[in-house]
């Protein structure tokens, strides 16, 4: 009985698909191969002939075309689609496959392979994938939506209609995520009613992702900011990060990408002075921290980057720089720990050296002619850092109360925004924060005291609260190795 083959390197994932995407382990496991299917029919390009070689005697599973099709079966309440399956594959590659029943099975097989790698590239574990799917299986739709410009004011109309909100479209502006549309409402309880109705609005739009609302100018005029499918993302690109900041003042002026209508975001980190940046697994805090290092790499600022990489792939573009601090990328666990004490030392040397100098801070050493530079120290995953090493908090703690006089600035990066990550005292002397996408609304609170951050987009979508400050929603620019290769 012809069979289709899942092999060995997509048996796991499988798995994964189905208890962590799907969400039903219980699921049978021909239902990844059917969205596989479905998946590869959306390319418009054949499957490699390559697609049909390996599954000869790899191990792995086999489905039965009883399970895939429904052929030949005979359970009760259940339908053979063999016949659809057939129509479909023969419209796709313009072929009568009803005629040739193993040419059917070879390409079903190929397609299923092709389908499954696609969605194991594009979809990661942390991502929802019910979301995933309606963006990638229902695309022609969403994109359809998305691209008329005036069909969309339309339905925005008619949806702000359904939640008994009363106000006039101003302007619309596509940002790289995001489409803002300025809103003239008729009077002050039509704002009452948008703040009710507003998840309801996604619905009446058809889209699965919230919506915002941030007030313009006091006169009655609110922004609607409605997230587009995926598809419709203009890219934030890395390579544009130094021209941005080239010309901006300040001692570390840094741009972790741009602001929902695209304009660049910049602050001193000199100032923050200490960043927190969290989110789940693949939402991007790698790449912000990339993003964050590429500006103070290419801004040409004197300064020292001390970096910890516990996870070692994560920071080997930056080998060679000649900012290293201590000559290389920090990987094991004891090595940060030396880092940290030699910093603590550099700390209390430098403040020594201001008070010879007769001065408050490290500007105004400068100024009087002192060589100290800032220091930056990053560490990609702190959870690690803290989980093997008793002392690196205390280390930590101490380095974040005297950094703003001394120079040295911590970048902390985690996954875990939990209470034992980011601890009190921890927490109170690191006053910015940049949270990625949180699966709770706990989590967003622990990072920026509010909540917000579980409905960000992942892909480097982030809430940025420099301290002191409200928070602001920002797209982070994509950097790739190149990029830092280029300033090393
Ligand atoms: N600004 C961005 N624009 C577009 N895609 C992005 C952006 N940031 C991240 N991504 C995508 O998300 C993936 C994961 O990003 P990243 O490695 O930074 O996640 P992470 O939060 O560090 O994950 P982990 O906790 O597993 O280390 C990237 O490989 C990239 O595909
Ligand atoms: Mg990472």
């Amino acid at each position: 009985m012809a069979k289709i083959y899942i092999p060995a390197v997509d048996e796991q994932f499988t798995r994964v698909l189905r208890d962590k995407g799907l969400g039903v382990p219980t699921a049978p496991h021909w239902i990844v191969a059917r969205l596989a299917l479905a998946r590869s029919l959306q390319l418009p390009q054949f499957p490699d002939e390559d697609l049909a070689k390996p599954l000869v005697k790899e191990r792995g599973f086999e489905i039965h075309m009883e399970q895939l099709t429904g052929e030949n079966i005979v359970a009760p309440d259940t339908e053979d689609y063999t016949d659809t399956y057939k129509l479909l594959l023969s419209t796709y590659h313009q072929e009568n496959l009803f005629e040739n029943r193993a040419r059917f099975i070879e390409l079903l097989q190929r397609h299923i392979q092709r389908g499954m790698a696609e969605i194991k590239a594009s979809w990661r574990e942390g991502n929802d994938f019910h979301d995933y799917l309606y963006q990638e299986l229902f695309f022609e739709w969403a994109r359809d939506q998305a691209t008329d410009p005036e069909a969309n004011s339309k339905r925005i109309q008619r949806a702000l209609g359904e939640v008994g909100v009363n106000a006039a479209i101003e302007n619309v502006d596509d940002g790289p995520r995001l489409t803002r549309y300025t809103l003239l409402l008729a009077g002050p309880a039509d704002l009452d009613r948008l703040h009710k109705g507003l998840d309801k609005i996604p619905f009446e739009l058809g889209i699965q992702r919230s919506i915002t609302i941030q007030s313009v100018t006091g006169e009655r005029r609110v922004a609607l900011d409605v997230p587009r499918p995926e598809r419709d993302w203009y890219p934030v690109e890395g390579s544009k990060i130094p021209g941005w900041i080239k010309s901006v003042q300040g001692a570390l002026p840094v741009c972790p990408g741009v602001d929902v209508l695209g304009h660049p975001l910049i602050f001193d980190l000199a100032e923050t002075p200490h960043l927190f940046v969290a989110g789940t697994t693949g939402s991007g805090k790698s790449v912000c921290l990339h993003a964050i290092l590429l500006s103070l790499l290419s801004s040409g600022r004197p300064v020292q980057l001390a970096l910890v990489d516990p996870k070692e792939v994560e920071f080997t573009a930056y080998e060679g720089a000649k900012q290293l601090f201590g000559g290389g990328v920090i990987t094991e666990i004891s090595a940060a720990g030396e880092m940290l004490v030699e910093t603590i030392h550099e700390m209390d040397r430098r403040q020594k050296e201001l008070a010879k100098l007769g001065v408050a801070n490290l500007e105004e050493a400068q100024a009087k002619g002192s060589k100290i530079n800032r220091i930056v120290i990053v560490i990609d995953e702190l959870a690690d850092l803290l989980m093997q090493s008793s002392e690196a908090e205390n280390l930590l703690i101490r380095l974040a109360q005297k950094a703003r006089a001394t120079g040295i600035h911590l970048l902390l990066a985690t996954q875990r925004p939990d209470a034992k990550t980011f601890t009190g005292l921890l927490r109170s002397n690191v006053p910015s924060r940049i949270a990625l996408t949180v699966r709770t609304s706990q989590e967003s609170k622990i990072i920026l005291d509010e909540t917000g951050a579980e409905k960000l987009l992942m892909r480097g979508d982030m809430l940025i609260r420099l301290a002191g400050k409200e928070s602001i929603r920002a797209h982070g620019a994509r950097v790739e190795q190149g990029d830092i290769r280029r300033w090393i």
